[in-house]
């Protein structure tokens, strides 16, 4: 027997798209808003899409981040144009906010050199910044119905099962989604191929037993084998946050820059104390904690405050920070962290 996993692509090609295409016309999710769009604008809403799903749940972006972003910025020339507080407002609880403004820095790029219109070629959507190999096939695919493959964290799983691969390359895996690939309906084959690797041939728990893929898989017997796991272990961190209050009742704040390649760029914060600045002071007490996890972060947060009538204990715990003031009406306008909102819970 060959046990060439192209050898075998080439063999089961066409059996695996009709089953794949079969099962995702009665149990895919087909109506997904992304899915569905339109006209000549639905490269952008593919893009947008894309862009959020890169590290957020399917069901965290549909019901709570697509819509509204399109409707604050219907065009790449709005997000263009939008201030960036404006943009990472909408962002706001996603994460990852690299991601909206490399968005912004691509809609300028769109607007000076491709009439506002994102291009339709892989070269030229790669040097768009945040746009790599997957995101540009998925463009092209979803929002231009050009006939390419590609491969995402979920048809990789896919892939690996299929052929039971456990540490494949990824010039391997893109010959497979390319072997496999149904030139006909790239859109709802590659769209099938991701909700394959969402809903049944999952990380964890796969389900085997109802896999439309079973008769043609070669690693259901221990699927959890293939691809072998990654070890992701995350990284402790405690972060000591003060709540103060000025005697107007505003609220002090930190900003991160936009250049400083920190996780919260464009963002405001609350002030991070130093232990040395809370061992020496007895005015800081502490009013609570909680847990967060922020990207590969266990984050232990304790919240401190600190009576107004102390300003000059916040200044000179922080030398060189520059602190904001903001009312509870101000902050509505404001992008703060997902950390730094659950802090504003103490309040
Ligand atoms: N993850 C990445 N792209 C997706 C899409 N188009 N539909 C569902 N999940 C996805």
């Amino acid at each position: 027997m060959n046990t060439n996993p192209a050898h075998k692509a080439k063999g089961i090609a066409k059996q695996y798209q009709i089953q794949l295409l079969e099962w995702y016309a009665i149990q895919g999710r087909t109506s997904l808003p992304w899915r569905t769009l339109k006209g000549e604008n639905a490269p952008y809403g593919v893009y947008v899409s894309e862009i959020m799903l890169q590290q957020t749940q399917v069901k965290r972006v549909q019901e709570h981040y697509f819509t509204p972003f399109l409707n604050a910025f219907p065009t790449l020339e709005s997000l263009a144009k939008a201030s960036l507080d404006s943009i990472l407002k909408q962002w706001e609880g996603l994460g990852y906010y690299t991601r909206a403004r490399n968005m912004q820095k691509a809609a300028i790029l769109c607007c000076e050199k491709y009439n506002a219109t994102l291009p339709n070629t892989r070269k030229d959507l790669l040097k768009l910044p945040g746009i790599g190999a997957y995101t540009s096939g998925a463009i092209l695919c979803f929002g231009f119905h050009q006939s390419v493959s590609f491969v995402d964290g979920n048809i990789r799983r896919v892939l690996c099962r299929i052929f039971a691969l456990r540490e494949p390359n990824q010039k391997l895996l893109d010959g497979l989604a390319f072997l496999l690939l149904d030139t006909k309906h790239s859109f709802d084959y590659n769209q099938a191929l991701l909700d394959l690797g969402a809903m049944i041939c999952t990380p964890k728990s796969p389900n085997c037993l109802i896999c439309p893929m079973q008769n043609l898989c070669n690693g259901k017997v221990n699927p959890t084998l293939y691809p072998t796991p990654k070890t992701s272990s995350s990284t402790p961190l405690t972060l000591h946050l003060l709540l103060y209050k000025d005697s107007k009742g505003r609220i002090a704040f930190v900003y991160e820059k936009g250049d400083k390649g920190g996780l919260y760029q464009g963002l405001y914060n609350l002030p991070q104390l130093k232990l040395e600045a809370l061992a020496n002071k007895q005015r800081f007490y502490k009013c609570g904690s909680f847990k967060h996890h922020y990207t590969k972060y266990a984050i232990t947060a304790n919240v401190y405050k600190l009576d107004s009538k102390h300003l000059n204990l916040l200044t000179q715990s922080l030398p060189h920070t520059k602190l904001y003031f903001f009312s509870q009406k101000e902050l509505e306008s404001r992008p703060l962290s997902s950390l730094c909102k659950k802090a504003l819970e103490f309040v």
